[in-house]
């Protein structure tokens, strides 16, 4: 299983080195020290089987871990076990307790909850990372090295999105447990029991409306490439957006994706950084992919070219949540 699906980021050591690896912006998880984001344990504690579950099942939405929610149960709980191989910490070691986590407050999804997650939120001293608007623009937000030796951004709540889960209390989670390995600690201790639920609530009100798909897409786009992203088609304006998905869908005609792809059937949700390992080497993320690579959306030196974000542009414009359904998967 890890063979067959893993191994192209996760490397074949566990040590997040595969061959996509060094095309991707969120380096894959090196598995060897046992330190995990996704947990329900408190920190320090590596995490359940229940959480590697919840992971590989669900995947980590904006990054290129995909859900593997398609293979059967027991190979995945299969291929749980085996990443546990990687690292000591499981060894002889008693099962990690998880953290209780509290009762979502009835007032929590009222005007009254959101305005007490905006106090806890300058309380929390969360706009030193996230910013005041919530935009990921905070004083500190360039300087985050996580223990992998890599930047790591903080979320931008604006664009309404989560990688902890679809769920409010995915996110409740992580403010409990923290993501262990990155600058987001556990503020369990220091938070009023139920105020890790305002504080998501208003979170989720810093979510800024975005009306179409091809908008979202642009955003995130200009988001992850921002040089490619400037020089070829300037700001990410709702205009723009729906010009580049366009020229996208003109690129797809020509480049004779439809060869082997009927036109709009391409609509898993992927994140950016996985199409551009995939076109650069598909094999390098589906190891046993027949697709060609496609070296004409690249410059010379690799980075993404006008038609390169057209075509994931236009892939995304399909394949993204409708963003003003956005909030209600909360
Ligand atoms: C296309 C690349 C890619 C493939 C293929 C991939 N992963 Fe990942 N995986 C990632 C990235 C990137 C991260 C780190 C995301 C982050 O830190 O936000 C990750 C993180 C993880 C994590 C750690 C989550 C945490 O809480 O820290 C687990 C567990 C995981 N992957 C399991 C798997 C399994 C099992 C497979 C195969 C069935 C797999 N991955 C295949 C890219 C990939
Ligand atoms: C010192 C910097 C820092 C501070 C302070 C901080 N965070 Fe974070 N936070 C981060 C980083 C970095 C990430 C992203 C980690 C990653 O994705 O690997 C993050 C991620 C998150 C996430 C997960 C979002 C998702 O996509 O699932 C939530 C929720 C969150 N922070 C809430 C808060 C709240 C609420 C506060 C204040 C109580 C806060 N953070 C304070 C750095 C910080
Ligand atoms: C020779 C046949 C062939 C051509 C031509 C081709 N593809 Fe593919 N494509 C495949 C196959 C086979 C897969 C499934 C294996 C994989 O994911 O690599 C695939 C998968 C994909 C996926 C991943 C779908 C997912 O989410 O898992 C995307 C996106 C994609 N192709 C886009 C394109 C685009 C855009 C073009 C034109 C620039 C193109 N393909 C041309 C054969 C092809």
């Amino acid at each position: 299983m890890y063979l067959d699906h893993c191994v192209g980021c996760h490397g074949i050591s566990g040590d997040g080195r595969g061959a996509a690896a060094a095309r991707l912006l969120t380096k894959p998880r090196d598995f060897r020290q046992g330190t995990f984001k996704f947990r329900s344990t408190a920190p320090g504690w590596p995490p359940t089987d229940d959480d590697l579950m919840r992971v590989t099942t669900q995947g980590i939405p904006y990054t290129s871990m995909q859900p593997y929610g398609d293979l059967p149960v027991e190979d995945r709980l299969a291929v749980v076990q085996y990443i546990k191989t990687f690292s000591r910490r499981w060894r002889g070691a008693p099962a990690p307790a998880v953290l209780p986590l509290p009762a979502e407050p009835s007032d929590a999804r009222t005007p009254d909850g959101v305005e007490k997650g905006r106090v806890a939120y300058g309380r929390g001293m969360c706009k030193q990372c996230h910013g005041v608007a919530g935009d990921a623009k905070g004083v500190m937000a360039h300087a985050l090295i996580d223990d992998w030796g890599a930047h790591t951004r903080p979320a931008d709540f604006t664009l309404g999105m989560f990688k902890s889960g679809p769920r409010r209390i995915d996110a409740v989670r992580t403010i409990i447990t923290g993501l262990s390995g990155t600058a987001m600690v556990s503020f369990a201790d220091v938070l009023d029991d139920g105020e890790a639920w305002y504080l998501v609530a208003y979170l989720c009100s810093l979510a800024r409306p975005i009306e179409t798909r091809e908008h979202l897409a642009a955003l995130l786009l200009a988001r992850d490439y921002p040089d490619e992203f400037a020089r070829h088609v300037g700001a990410p304006t709702p205009e723009n957006a729906r010009d580049l998905a366009l020229r996208g869908s003109d690129i797809d005609a020509e480049k004779q994706c439809v060869k082997c792809h009927s036109v709009g059937s391409m609509p898993a949700r992927r994140s950016n950084d996985w199409h551009v390992a995939h076109f650069a080497d598909p094999r390098s993320v589906v190891p046993l992919s027949r697709m060609p690579a496609f070296p004409s959306l690249f410059d010379a030196d690799g980075a993404l070219n006008a038609d390169g974000l057209a075509t994931i542009a236009y892939i995304q414009a399909t394949a993204l949540p409708d963003p003003r359904s956005i909030g209600s998967e909360y």
